[in-house]
This record gives C-alpha cells, structure tokens and sequence, in this order.
C-alpha cells in the first residue's frame, strides 16, 4: 500500500506531497503540530491533543483550519488510507502561504498536513529499555508551552545526546532545574516514593502524555508533586522516566553515565506504563 498524505484539502501520494515554497512553516517555522499515537486503530488521548493544538492555534493567532469533527475524519480517512491500526498521526498547521514577511501576512490561509505511518504496537518489554539520558543547558526560547514547528534547539540537544549515545537531552534552566527532554517530558521518584515533575508553565510542553500520566497518579493515589527538581536530585532519585505520546513512558536508567536507583526493577514506572496502554490495549 503506497502513503497517502493529506494537504491542504486534498489526499495526496505521499513521495510527491508538497507545500509552495513561500508557506510560512518553511520561511520562519510559523506553524504548530501535534503527534499522536493510534493503537489498535483508536487515536489514543485524541481530545487532550485537539485541545493543545486549538491553545497554540491561539497562542500564534492561527486560525482553525476548519472544525476538530472535520479534523477527526481526516486524521481518520489518513489512518484509513494509509493502512494503519498501530502507529502515528502528524498534523501541522502553518499561518499559509503569503509573500516573504515577518508581520501576519493579510490574506493568508491556514495550511492543514496531515500523515500517518505505521509502526509496531507497543511492546510492553518496551519498558524494560536501557534509557539512557545527558542532562545539557538548556537553548530554547521562552514559550514552550506552545507546540511550534520552531524545533532547532530539540534538535541540536537530541543530536548531542545521540552523539553521546543516550535516548534523550533533560534541558537543564538556568537555576540547574530540569525542564524536559527534547522531545519528552521528564520525571523522577524520590526515595520517599514521590513523583516529581515540572509544573506546566511555560519552560515545557504540557505533554498530553504527562496529563493522562497525572492522571493516573490521582486516580492510583500515588504522591506526587509538581515542581522543578535539579539534576542532583535526579541522579539520586529512586526512578526517573520519561513520557510522550512516540514512547509513551520508558524508564531512565542512566543520567549522565551514573545509574538510577538500585538498577531493577522499577516498580512504579512499568505500573504507570501499563496503566497508560491499558484502555487502548483493551479496544484491540
Ligand atoms: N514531542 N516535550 C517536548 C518538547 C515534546 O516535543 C514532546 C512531544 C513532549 C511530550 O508531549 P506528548 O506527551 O504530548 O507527546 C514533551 C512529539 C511527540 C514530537 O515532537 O515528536
């Protein structure tokens, strides 16, 4: 089955799906996006995604592209076409094409992309993973609470982490607090057994995984607390992991060379993961 790519109101064969040169997404990543994971041929977490993308919409002053139902049957005639019952969808919504210049241009269109591959369903050894992880300053600017296709600095981080063959890059702020990955949120457990994270404000991405993870710790009546933690109280931590909607949760094993915890097992983090994949696991 050849991949078919939706753009700009039309299902296009994916190796020749374009966008003109002078969209805005090119010229000044003037855009947004979201990711999400289909599982079991459900889209997983569907409506907290479409809230995101609405708030970053608004935050750039981007119009909707057309409805979230509209929305909801292209994402799911993408799914359809392209054959998927496990894997991903990408959606990006630039301001449009308009003539090279920085000020909202007057007349230009939102333009839609949507993709969907596959991939494998989620193994739950998955979380048995040797996720290792670097901890570097932070480059990013100040509003990454909204999902922007504007992602150099994620990239220049993860290429260091991958450089120092590690997963993923914890963005460290300037008072030595981590504030995300690169492209996932962070989370440690302390010795006392509480779960860590950075509030969502707007030194991260309010992943729409680390909501249904919260979630999950209110529901199961873990303790946990929202607020920075440092790099030092990460390595001394009894877990770390890490969330998005691509790998859902893994366990951080290593941070900067030295090793979480005890090592095994890590009771909490595959609990939290199952816990995640559960309802998506059972529409199957
Ligand atoms: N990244 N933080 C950053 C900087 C991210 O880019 C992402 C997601 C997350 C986790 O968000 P969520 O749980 O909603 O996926 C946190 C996507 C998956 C990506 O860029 O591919």
């Amino acid at each position: 089955m050849s991949r078919v790519a939706y753009v700009d109101g039309q299902y296009l064969p994916h190796r020749s799906a374009a966008v003109h040169i002078d969209d805005r997404g090119y010229q000044f990543a003037d855009g947004v996006y979201e990711v999400m994971a289909v599982v079991g041929g459900s889209l997983l977490d569907e409506g907290p995604h479409l809230i995101r993308l609405a708030k970053s919409l608004a935050e750039l002053q981007i119009p909707a592209p057309m409805t979230n139902a509209a929305l909801r049957v292209v994402m799911r005639e993408a799914i359809r076409r392209n054959g998927v019952r496990d894997g991903i969808v990408y959606l990006q919504v630039t301001r449009g094409v308009a003539a090279r210049d920085h000020a909202f241009p007057k007349a230009a269109r939102p333009m839609l992309v949507v993709t969907s591959r596959r991939r494998s369903p989620a193994d739950p050894r998955a979380v048995d993973n040797r996720v290792a992880i670097i901890t570097i300053p932070g480059i990013r600017w100040q509003r990454c609470d909204i999902k922007s296709v504007a992602l150099l600095p994620n990239v220049l981080r993860k290429q260091r982490a991958k450089e120092a063959g590690a997963f993923e890059a914890w963005q460290v702020d300037r008072e030595g607090k981590v504030g995300e990955g690169t492209s996932t949120n962070a989370w440690i457990v302390t010795l006392d057994g509480t779960v860590v994270t950075r509030q969502a404000d707007s030194a991260i991405l309010n992943g729409v995984t680390r909501l249904a993870v919260l979630d999950i710790i209110r529901r199961e009546g873990y303790a946990f607390v929202e607020r920075p933690f440092s790099v030092a109280e990460a390595k001394s931590a009894r877990e770390a992991f890490l969330t998005s909607t691509v790998v859902d949760l893994l366990p951080v094993v290593r941070i900067d060379g030295a090793a979480v915890g005890s090592g095994e097992p890590r009771p909490l983090s595959r609990k939290l993961r199952e816990c995640h994949l559960a309802p998506a696991a059972s529409k199957k």
